[in-house]
């Protein structure tokens, strides 16, 4: 069987269990979003990278979609720090990357930089609004960047989702065990509707084998919760597809909303993960009205194939058309708007908090069930939080 290449060549480790921490002096504090990021480095989701970019890899990925090597990368993954926290830290330190009180691991420091925010912003996110939930997260975020290599000592405790933590090296060589030469990713931060089942499907048509990819790292705070959508995901998986033609693995990252560029960035994290394929719809990894529909495969153009190293497949704005009886979209459906079932991500949420199912061509009742119960539970927490 033929096995994808890891991004740049070889599949990044950077985990020591054994490395020692006290050579180490002085502490950082890690965000949700920084500790997310160090796992992803360490466990070769992110390779070629070996930690948090210096600047020189930060300005190329800023500016050209690119590391300083010329290797496409299109998300700074970086460290953000406060000026007291770096007050008595010297190039060449190590520090201890340290969240909650627990160190989950080194920094090597080769940089320390100010970076230009606004142009951050701009270039990665096409907007400076701080209404953006990725623009509003980075001016939030510090305002000096650490930049050097890691080593991961400790992995994040694992109070959810545990069998379904699978490292690129285990998506792999699940994959060649299950024989599969071609394997489609698939991202999402919602719930699977039918519009996602059929792109789902229809790649399937074309490859061995789906990787549902479910992002479950930081989300928007209306964004349904990882661990509801997670019992929806079992739910579809166990009736409407075959067991031996998809994996369910949860993908640790938190969300950017970058759109355009995060497609880049979630395809070629994917073929780290050993992916062939990557599916890209409408808007994919967009918010609000920030992007074009289609933006998120027009960037696409600007990368050659064999840099990118796996295949986008493209797919229009997808829906259930009455007449036909199927799903399909403007390429496909020869009918008129008013015989499709559309509905917008804050009508289906609105409905599934008021117990009410949306229409089952729109979402499976198996899925609406469960979700269903989970944002009622989700509203009796927030009603009488646990202390
Ligand atoms: S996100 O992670 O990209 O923000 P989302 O769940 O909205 O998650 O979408 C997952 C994938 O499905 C993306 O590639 C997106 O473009 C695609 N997608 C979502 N809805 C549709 C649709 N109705 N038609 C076609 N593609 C869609």
């Amino acid at each position: 069987m033929k096995e994808n290449q890891p991004h740049g060549g070889t599949l990044v480790s950077r985990m020591d269990a054994c490395h020692p921490e006290n050579q180490a002096v002085y502490e950082v504090e890690l965000d949700d979003m920084a500790l997310s990021d160090l796992e992803l480095i360490a466990t070769g989701g992110y390779s070629p990278l070996t930690g948090f970019l210096n600047e020189r890899d930060y300005q190329s990925v800023v500016n050209e979609m690119r590391l300083s090597n010329g290797i496409a990368w299109s998300i700074p993954i970086t460290l953000p720090v406060t000026k007291e926290a770096i007050r008595r830290i010297n190039i060449g330190d190590s520090v201890k990357l340290v969240k909650n009180k627990i160190v989950y691991g080194v920094l090597t420091v080769t940089d320390l930089y100010m970076p230009d925010k606004l142009q951050e912003a701009v270039n990665v996110y096409g907007t400076a609004d701080p209404h953006h939930p990725g623009v509003k997260k980075l001016f939030e975020r510090p305002n000096v960047y650490m930049g050097g290599r890691v080593m991961m000592i400790r992995r994040p405790e694992r109070e959810k989702f545990g069998r379904f933590y699978l490292d690129p090296k285990e998506t792999r060589q699940l994959f060649k065990k299950q024989g599969w030469n071609t394997v489609v990713g698939f991202q999402t931060r919602n719930p699977v509707h039918r519009a996602h089942e059929y792109i789902q499907k229809s790649a399937l048509e074309i490859v061995d084998g789906l990787l549902l990819h479910p992002l479950v790292g930081q989300t928007k705070s209306d964004d349904i919760p990882a661990d509801v959508r997670m019992e929806s995901y079992e739910a579809l998986l166990e009736r409407y597809y075959p067991k031996d033609r998809v994996c369910l693995a949860v993908f640790p990252a938190a969300m950017r909303y970058a759109g355009p560029r995060e497609a880049i960035f979630h395809a070629l994290v994917r073929k780290n993960y050993g992916c062939t394929h990557f599916i890209v719809g409408r808007d994919h990894a967009g918010v609000g009205s920030y992007y074009g529909t289609y933006d998120a495969q027009h960037i696409f153009s600007r990368f050659t194939k064999e840099e990118l190293g796996i295949e986008p497949l493209f797919f229009e704005h997808c829906f259930y058309c009455k007449i036909c009886g199927h799903m399909g979209s403007l390429k496909t459906c020869p009918h008129g708007k008013e015989d499709h079932v559309h509905l917008s991500g804050t009508k289906v949420r609105e409905m599934l908090r008021n117990g009410q199912k949306p229409p089952k061509e729109f979402t499976r009742p198996e899925v609406s069930d469960v979700l269903i119960k989970g944002m009622k539970k989700q509203t009796a927490e927030e009603v009488s939080p646990k202390r």
